[in-house]
């Protein structure tokens, strides 16, 4: 009897936890063999691989598919293999994939993640709208004195650790993207490039860095989503932190902008604006027409984008502008390069890192540009089908509603199809801008269409002016520890990490 009932619990644990698995062998896609309640994913919930990496070996692993299947646990996802059907979900046919799908369950959303990144519907649609505005060449510029600041104080701290044997490139470029943040997004002085550990940093650090608790809660999410309901993916520490230094920032401010003209300004004249209104997109009237859709912008939604502001900006910038350090010390010709435009643009703007300044600063564009070709910080961008049904005409095959798309760009952009010698660091390859292979949808670091990174030209003005204020005074060697390909680490989330980050040796810059 006792044996009966037990082959029938199996027996139904089974067919739950492999009740998906007809999905994508029905539509004839081709796909990695699927382990119960675990999918194609055992190796991500371990933390032997990111989700960026599993996506990225799936690309590698079918060079003639278009696309390939997946299972994140039982979930079904499709890697995108091809530029064209990239295009299609991101530009042509964004309408049926508006949304990234991050959170598990599409009712229950925790308050910090409200914000424009992991936002969906009309809530993204009413942010992206009323926030786009902040992100203007305007603004930037009105904001650039903060961030030239800061550069400045980069110096100092790279001075301090000339002559170490080594230094992660990672940690200093961190420590000035922290230092950004504090300033232009939260406008708080906070010293980070003085004081290693300050709150900041470790917040900083916490929004990124998982612990148990959050590694365990994330799988159960995916492999038991009813359950796992209440469980939240943020750490509730983070949201106690959050609401703390926000509101203590709203209330030195009165919730009036103060002319600093930094990101709390730009929320609270956002705010000032009152409710966001705009046309659904996903409601519509008997007619055909959108709805009318109005939301008010209340201080925890305000409190959620600052959050996102200080999430986005910090470890991709960091990534991003520690990575051109790490192929410039391996690649010293066009180190010199670099360098001797540094001079010769500082020269005419009466030695002053201004807006104007950096965005002359050309070939240090093109090297930050390969170097984010090689190594794009989010590894893959990610949408999910938002209609009932959609079919890729040139596959005829349909996906569903909840269906995520991967988009492996770190496998893309070094893809021999596309770049030539791709290991090869050259940043003669974007000599024309990177206009051409963005049109190509084959070069995409901060995504494409809608839903595209909104603080792209904030990303590259900041890590642009840290990098060149290091290297004005500073110039970067491989150190004994040095990898030319560094180890990635398993364990990132939204960005992809090196296990021992980037050391490199800093020196004086001889002249
Ligand atoms: C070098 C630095 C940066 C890189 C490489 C980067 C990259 C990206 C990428 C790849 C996406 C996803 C795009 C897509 O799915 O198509 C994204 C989205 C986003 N990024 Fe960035 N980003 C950077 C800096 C920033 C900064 C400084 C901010 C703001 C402070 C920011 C705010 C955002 C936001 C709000 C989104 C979501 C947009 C939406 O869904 O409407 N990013 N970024
Ligand atoms: C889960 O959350 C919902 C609403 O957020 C609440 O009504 C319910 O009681 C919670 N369940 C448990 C088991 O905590
Ligand atoms: C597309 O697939 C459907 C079902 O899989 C099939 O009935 C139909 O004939 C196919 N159409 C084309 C043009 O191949
Ligand atoms: C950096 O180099 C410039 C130009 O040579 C020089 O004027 C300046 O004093 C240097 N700054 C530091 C901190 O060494």
């Amino acid at each position: 009897m006792l044996i009966v009932f037990f082959i029938i619990i199996v027996l139904v644990l089974y067919w739950y936890g492999t009740r998906t698995f007809h999905y994508w062998k029905e539509k004839g896609v081709k796909h990695d063999e699927p382990l119960p309640f675990l999918g194609n994913n055992f190796k991500q919930f371990i933390q032997k691989a990111s989700i960026g990496m599993m996506a990225n070996e799936m690309y590698k692993k079918y060079p003639e598919e278009k696309v390939v299947g997946f299972y994140r646990a039982t979930a079904p996802e499709l890697i995108i293999r091809d530029p064209e059907i990239a295009k299609r979900i991101l530009v042509s046919d964004f309408s049926s994939f508006h949304a990234r799908g991050l959170n598990p369950h599409r009712t229950v959303v925790e308050p910090l993640l409200q914000n424009l990144f992991f936002g969906e519907g009309d809530l993204w649609r009413l942010l992206r709208q009323r926030f786009t505005f902040a992100f203007s060449s305007g603004k930037l510029k009105a904001m650039f004195p903060l961030i030239t600041k800061r550069a400045e104080k980069l110096k100092i701290i790279t001075e301090e650790i000339t002559g170490r044997d080594f230094y992660d490139a990672r940690e200093l470029m961190a420590r000035y993207t922290t230092d950004c943040i504090g300033e232009c997004g939260f406008g708080i002085n906070m010293d980070s490039l003085s004081e290693e550990n300050n709150q900041f940093r470790r917040l900083g650090k916490r929004i990124f860095q998982r612990n148990l608790r959050d590694i365990v809660c994330s799988a159960l999410k995916f492999i038991f989503p009813e359950l796992a309901k209440n469980l939240t993916l943020l750490t509730p520490e983070l949201e106690k932190s959050m609401n703390k230094i926000v509101h203590a920032v709203l209330k030195e401010r009165d919730n009036k902008p103060s002319g600093r003209n930094d990101f709390i300004d730009l929320l609270l004249e956002v705010k000032q604006k009152g409710n966001m209104i705009g046309e659904s997109i996903e409601k519509k009237n008997a007619d055909g027409v959108p709805e009318i859709v109005e939301m008010e912008l209340d201080d925890m939604l305000l409190i959620a984008q600052v959050f996102l502001f200080f999430g986005a900006g910090f470890e991709t910038s960091s990534s991003a502008s520690s990575y051109t350090l790490h192929q410039l010390a391996f690649n010293p010709d066009c180190q010199v390069k670099v360098q001797e435009e540094i001079d010769r643009v500082l020269e005419k703007y009466d030695n002053k890192l201004t807006y104007e300044a950096v965005k002359d600063m050309k070939y240090l564009e093109m090297a930050f540009q390969e170097a984010m070709r090689m190594y794009p910080a989010p590894g893959y961008l990610i949408r999910m089908c938002t209609v009932p049904e959609y079919t890729f005409p040139e596959l005829n095959i349909t996906v569903h509603d909840g269906v995520k798309m991967i988009i492996p760009i770190a496998a893309i952009q070094t893809d021999e199809t596309y770049f030539s010698n791709p290991e090869q660091f050259d940043p003669e390859r974007f000599r024309d801008g990177a206009k051409d292979n963005s049109k190509k949808f084959v070069y995409l670091p901060f995504g494409e269409g809608p839903r595209a990174c909104v603080g792209a030209r904030l990303g590259m003005m900041k890590s642009m002016a840290g990098l060149a204020a290091v290297l004005q005074n500073y110039s970067v060697e491989p150190a004994k520890c040095s990898k030319l390909k560094p180890d990635p680490d398993p364990a990132g989330i939204v960005t992809e990490g090196f296990v021992e980050g980037l050391p490199l040796k800093f020196k004086k810059r001889l002249r």
